[in-house]
């Protein structure tokens, strides 16, 4: 028997497989168990209602997908009236993700979404904070810290900051996001791109730039999640083109205590499912008798030195 469970601070997950959110909904429920899954990680919640950005939002590269949805929202009374509920028939533990576009905004936003039913707060610091221009708070490490602290201050839930990819030194931002108390980091949020129609010389998505996600990226967003596996010492969820059973290995190897899925399950809806089992039969097969012995065991042999940028 394989000991599947994984903790992430104070919470204990079945399984350490949960979707990223913005790609799972209550419309999966009649394609996938839910019950399956480690957590429920629901979509990005903000303090107004909001219709999301310009079509078209999606287009695909590549074993990649470059989406600009922009974060369309019910607001956070509908979260606490009918999403917090619906979710109650379930066993999963809920996870809330909410952004805000100021950090006073996050803490009010927290307030109100931290009812009972909800678990943990995933805070969405990859958005634009209109205090710094408009630039993500997990670009720089002051503002990551003060919204990080002010939504712990308001709030007695386990916080998760889920960090941008767009940045040069993420392991900096991830001691910030600790700093301000962080009890988990989501390494990370989509790698911000664009693309152009040869054809009509326009851009291919309404907001011309948008988030890249998929396989294609995992190798940067894996290399970034061992870099804050190193850097702190609270447990690191990793997300950033998740699509096999190896994928998720690859990421607990790296010091991931837990992962999240998204593109891939627009692929395959069941991927997580497919994950959670391959998962199991994994282990069992390299005869590890517990999933959380998995994270860290990256072996390192001649090419344990620091690091360098310029590696090729
Ligand atoms: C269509 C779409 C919508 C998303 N919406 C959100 C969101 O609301 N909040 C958020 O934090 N991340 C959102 N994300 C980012 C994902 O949660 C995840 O971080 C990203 O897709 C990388 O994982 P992947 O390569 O497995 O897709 C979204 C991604 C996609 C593709």
């Amino acid at each position: 028997m394989v000991d599947f469970s994984v903790t992430i601070g104070e919470i204990t997950l079945a399984n350490p497989v949960m979707p990223g959110s913005g790609t799972f909904s209550e419309v999966m429920e009649p394609v996938i168990d839910f019950n399956r899954l480690g957590a429920i990680v629901t979509k990005t919640v903000t303090p107004e209602i909001r219709e999301g950005n310009p079509q078209p939002r999606v287009t695909e590269y590549k074993d990649a997908m470059l989406a600009s949805i922009g974060i369309p929202s019910k607001g956070p009374d509908h979260y606490v009236d009918e999403t917090v509920p619906y979710y109650r028939q379930f066993t999963p533990p809920l996870i809330a993700s909410v952004q805000a576009d100021t950090v006073e905004a996050f803490g009010v936003l927290v307030a109100k979404i931290g009812v009972s039913g909800v678990i943990a707060i995933e805070a969405n610091i990859s958005c634009p904070n209109m205090e710094q221009d408009g630039r993500a708070f997990a670009m720089e490490c002051g503002p990551t810290e003060r919204a990080i602290r002010r939504i712990k201050d308001s709030t007695d839930l386990p916080i998760w900051a889920k960090l941008t990819p767009n940045v040069g030194d993420i392991a900096e931002v991830a001691r910030a996001a600790e700093a301000g108390g962080a009890d988990a980091l989501v390494v990370a949020n989509a790698l911000l791109g664009m693309a152009i129609d040869a054809t009509t010389f326009r851009p291919k998505l309404g907001n011309l730039m948008g988030g890249l996600t998929g396989p294609a990226t995992k190798p940067v967003i894996l290399r970034m999640a061992y870099q804050c596996a190193r850097a702190v010492s609270i447990p690191i969820i990793g997300c950033g083109g998740i699509a096999t059973v190896a994928d998720a290995v690859e990421y607990m190897l790296a010091g991931a205590t837990a992962i999240q899925v998204g593109t891939a399950s627009f692929i395959h809806p069941d991927a997580m499912i497919r994950i959670i089992d391959g998962l199991a039969e994994f282990c069992r097969q390299q005869g590890i008798g517990r999933v959380a012995d998995l994270t860290g065991a990256l072996k390192l042999g001649n090419e344990d030195r620091p690091a360098r940028d310029a590696a090729i």
